[in-house]
């Protein structure tokens, strides 16, 4: 069924003290707020948030800031994609109520000494190869979190190990907002949307969809009874092949812990890969169940 269309009024914050004044205004009249953070290059997967926010009869509003403190790669945060214009008009049809987009001195207006330290849970996978960018993720969302005070916030399970960080925050600092992670929004080929993707060309396009392939070939043979061994083997000797990717990861991990050396049930496991195709970081992951 197509999704309803709103009518286009979303109002648009740069500052803080405004939007806090006229979120009080909305929830002094009896409305939830329901927020999606993103750091903008739109798609259908950050409008699918948008969406559910709405179901839920939540007044909707998102953030739109791309945040350095998670880019631990400075080449990585200047090639990052932008088009506000672009941006507030998808956001506006998809249903955001008003959408807060700050620059870097309104989000930070000292630089921050702020780390956070999540234990185990950022030794592994995206913490493992991004040092210090969870911590930066944590740091924003905590600010936002801070600035909306939303009942509910809306995040996306392509982002698996960020969600489950989200929620550490969540429960250790009390913002005791309702999270909700919702399914991950793919091409027809299966590749994950994701702002990365305009950066691929039409060659790397075509390969990128080989990561979200071996997922699902990798998921069906371990129900099978294949050895996590041998099906890694067999993936990452397939994603390797055309000689376009660049695998860092493939891993099989515990989906409550992330922890990838203690798996008693498979049903409670779940795929995560990370993988560089041309020049372009892409990740992604699949339940087993
Ligand atoms: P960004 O990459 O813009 O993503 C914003 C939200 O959209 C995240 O919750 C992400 O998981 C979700 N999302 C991205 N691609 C998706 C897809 N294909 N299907 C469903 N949801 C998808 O994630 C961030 O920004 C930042 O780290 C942020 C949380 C905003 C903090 O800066």
């Amino acid at each position: 069924m197509a999704p309803p269309k709103y009518a286009r009024k979303m109002k648009v914050f740069t500052r803080i003290g405004p939007l806090r004044a006229f979120l009080d205004e909305q929830k002094f009249s009896g409305k939830s707020i329901g927020l999606v953070p993103t750091m903008g290059a739109l798609h259908s997967g950050h409008t699918s948030l948008v969406q559910a926010s709405r179901a839920n009869g939540d007044f909707t509003v998102c953030s739109l800031f791309v945040n350095p403190a998670q880019f631990n790669d400075p080449a990585d945060l200047a090639k990052y994609p932008r088009d506000l214009a672009a941006d507030e008009r998808l956001l506006s049809s998809a249903g955001c109520q008003a959408l807060f987009a700050p620059d870097v001195a309104e989000m930070y207006r000292q630089s921050s000494q702020t780390r956070f330290d999540f234990g185990q849970l950022d030794k592994v996978l995206e913490g493992k190869f991004r040092p210090g960018h969870f911590s930066g993720v944590a740091l924003v969302v905590s600010k936002l979190f801070n600035i909306f005070h939303p009942h509910r916030a809306y995040f996306g399970h392509k982002d698996y190990q960020q969600f489950k960080i989200i929620s550490m925050i969540n429960q250790d600092l009390n913002f005791d907002i309702e999270l909700h992670c919702l399914p991950t929004i793919r091409e027809p080929d299966g590749l994950a949307m994701s702002s990365r993707n305009v950066r691929l060309n039409p060659d790397e396009r075509q390969h990128a969809s080989s990561l979200f392939r071996n997922l699902t070939s990798a998921r069906e043979a371990l129900l099978k009874g294949m050895s996590w061994q041998a099906v890694r083997e067999k993936a990452e000797k397939n994603l390797q092949s055309s000689g376009m990717i660049r695998l860092e990861y493939l891993e099989l991990a515990d989906k409550d812990t992330l922890q990838t050396d203690k798996l008693d049930n498979l049903g409670n496991g779940i795929l995560l890969i990370a993988a560089i195709v041309g020049a372009v970081r892409l990740i992604d992951n699949l339940p087993i169940k």
